[in-house]
């Protein structure tokens, strides 16, 4: 049995999911990617998971843990790639679809609803460490990638002691300890970097700040949002300190 998401990563991941949606609805169309793209940060991040994929127009693409489709709308718009988005939480699953006229299917991680060797290629993007099982995770990726097949991951990896307070529900690996599960899982790393989650268009930057504040003026007093907003800021503090990194690799399917 998979256990679901506690209550922190429901508000953060689906509450505030149907937000977004709403926001980018009032604010239009070109906004969609950039409000979308919360786990995944940076466009130069995305450029390189994307390129390191080796895509091709007909390539099987699987966003695993999508979000509301940010990153797979970028793919889509930028690649010509139509992913498909598995996402847990139902808010998100609807904002893809609505959003990007993506196929979208309500799945954790650990059981995705696919057959085996169903993709060519599959990204994950700022989900392991929501998930506490995380070989089960790598386990189900490398199951539903044809051999050969390629796997985009953005994971925050912990390269020091975390300083509390800690977001609810995420476990950061170390390096050492990804490179290990990554392995276990049948995958072979090809290559690895660091992301910079600043390295996006002022426009995109803009727009993600215009989204918030549409989410603000409608839910600024919900507590809710203040609970996300918790979250996410916790992150971000262990980011700009130096203790979590944002880490981008590429394995194939042995
Ligand atoms: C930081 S967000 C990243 C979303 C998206 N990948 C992006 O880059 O914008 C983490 C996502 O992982 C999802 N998630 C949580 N538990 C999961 C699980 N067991 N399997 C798959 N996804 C999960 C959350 O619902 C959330 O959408």
């Amino acid at each position: 049995m998979v256990e679901l998401p506690d209550e922190a990563m429901e508000v953060e991941f689906d509450t505030v999911a149907g937000w977004t949606e709403r926001a980018v609805r009032t604010l239009g169309p070109e906004y969609a990617v950039p409000a979308g793209c919360r786990g995944s940060g940076s466009e130069s991040a995305l450029r390189w998971l994307a390129d390191g994929l080796e895509l091709s127009a007909g390539s099987r693409m699987l966003d695993d843990g999508a979000g509301v489709g940010g990153p797979a709308g970028w793919l889509a718009a930028e690649r010509g790639v139509r992913a498909v988005c598995a996402e847990p939480m139902v808010g998100a699953v609807q904002a893809a679809r609505r959003l990007f006229h993506l196929p979208a299917v309500v799945a954790v991680g650990q059981e995705l609803p696919f057959a085996d060797g169903s993709f060519d290629a599959a990204w994950s993007l700022g989900v392991l460490c929501t998930i506490p099982d995380k070989a089960a995770a790598l386990a189900e990726l490398r199951r539903v990638l044809a051999p050969g097949g390629r796997a985009g991951l953005l994971v925050f990896v912990a390269v020091a002691p975390l300083t509390p307070p800690l977001p609810d529900g995420n476990e950061f690996p170390t390096e050492e300890e990804l490179a290990g599960l990554i392995a276990g899982a049948g995958l072979r790393l090809e290559r690895a970097g660091r992301a910079d989650l600043s390295a996006s268009p002022p426009e995109w930057l803009e727009r993600a700040a215009a989204v918030d504040a549409e989410i603000e003026r409608r839910h600024g007093s919900d507590e809710r949002w203040a609970l996300a907003q918790e979250q996410s800021g916790r992150v971000g503090r262990l980011l700009a300190d130096g203790e979590l990194v944002p880490w981008l690799g590429i394995a194939t399917a042995r």
